[in-house]
């Protein structure tokens, strides 16, 4: 088997996506244009892209003996107003590819050329997913048809925490399990002069609040990690008016479901009693957010493989724990095998102070292109060899 280094002509083409991509962020389910230009990349290689679901993806296959090898990448902007000064900013008020979903849509492209080069033998589909930050864009994906025919699938996302050419694969559960709450505060409004005809809603946001901090730090077995953190609390309308109604918002991760059972109710049991505490009424909705990504063992196997063949045995990182951030490959991965990775993406020289994914600063080195796009290409040769190897 031989390793495909990318040549310089598809790397520049990788810097040249990435960079018109970075330039023209859109938002979940709004990835028009995102989706014109991957489609027009595709079809110059001979594909024939195809999506009949929600929103704006991109589903392309690489035709060959089935079943199907899937690649993902993902394609949204977050909101917010990028910073970095780069001379490909961001041109869209409000959005910027702040997450590297511009890298991975280059990066798979690059795949594309790479294989469509020379065809590995296998067939491959590559989904471009919209709506990863937020909607679950997955199950659209998945809904139009995505998975048909799929043996097992494969994604990527940059990371900061680790250099160009370092390539994080590890088995089992890699990302929390995410959910969201709202707690509804009612007490009684009334005067600020005179507190005993009220029943004071910020009071009790403030006990409950204090409160909720012990769920993890003194109820959850603290080997299984876990997070419960308050975004958000809104109450009250002026200094001298008690508020009558208060509201707090927070996100709750977990990594097995025992815990989150137990936080769930954690929450829902501290809500109740400081309502009969307080003589208030507070009510909790939970959000189900996307499940944990848990990678399958001969695919997490087959992508350390692929790894250790790009970047070297030195480039391989093992994760030891998994990240308490979320990621909608998670629901491919309900559905069929698969593995996803984490590619380092810190530039040079940042490695005391580095710019973490969604701030307005983020940005990559974009050496990482040539990394994913060989890491995409071998993985699917990878595959193709082990497929020969089984009779
Ligand atoms: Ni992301």
């Amino acid at each position: 088997m031989h390793y495909h280094a990318v040549p310089d002509r598809v790397f520049q083409r990788c810097v040249e996506l990435r960079r018109r991509l970075h330039r023209h962020p859109e938002l979940a389910f709004e990835e028009v244009e995102t989706a014109a230009l991957i489609s027009a990349e595709l079809e110059g290689l001979g594909l024939v892209p195809s999506y009949g679901g929600k929103g704006s993806g991109v589903v392309a296959d690489l035709p060959g003996p089935g079943p199907l090898i899937a690649l993902r990448a993902d394609m949204d902007a977050l909101p917010g107003e990028e910073s970095t000064g780069l001379p490909f900013s961001s041109a869209i008020p409000g959005a910027m590819h702040a997450c590297g979903h511009d890298a991975h849509m280059a990066m798979l492209l690059g795949a594309a050329h790479l294989l469509g080069a020379d065809p590995p033998g296998v067939g491959v589909r590559f989904i471009f997913q919209p709506a990863e930050e937020k909607g679950g864009g997955a199950r659209t994906v998945i809904a139009a048809g995505a998975l048909e025919g799929v043996g097992a699938i494969f994604g990527a996302h940059v990371t900061q925490h680790y250099r160009v050419g370092e390539v994080m694969v590890a088995e089992g559960v890699i990302t929390a399990q995410s959910d969201r709450f709202t707690i509804t505060v009612r007490g009684r409004g009334g005067h600020g002069a005179r507190p005993h005809e009220a029943t004071d809603a910020v009071v009790i946001t403030g006990f409950l609040i204090t409160a909720l901090q012990t769920l993890v730090s003194r109820e959850v077995d603290p080997v299984h990690p876990s997070v419960v953190t308050i975004g958000r609390v809104e109450a009250g309308t002026a200094p001298n008016v008690i508020a009558e109604t208060a509201r707090l918002e927070g996100s709750i991760r977990s990594t097995l479901p025992r815990v989150r059972e137990q936080l769930h109710s954690g929450i829902r049991r501290m809500a109740r009693a400081l309502g009969d505490l307080h003589g208030a009424s507070l009510s909790v909705e939970i959000q189900e957010g996307y499940p944990p990504v848990v990678n399958t063992a001969a695919e997490a196997q087959l992508a350390e493989r692929t790894a250790r063949r790009v970047v070297g045995d030195g480039g391989l990182v093992r994760l030891d724990h998994p990240s308490m951030g979320s990621e909608d490959f998670a629901y491919y991965l309900q559905r069929v095998p698969g593995c996803y990775v984490r590619l380092g993406a810190r530039p040079a020289g940042q490695e005391q102070a580095f710019v973490p994914l969604h701030s307005p600063a983020f940005d990559i080195d974009e050496g990482v292109l040539r990394v994913g796009a060989a890491f995409f290409d071998q993985l699917v040769r990878e595959a193709a060899a082990a497929r020969r190897a089984v009779p």
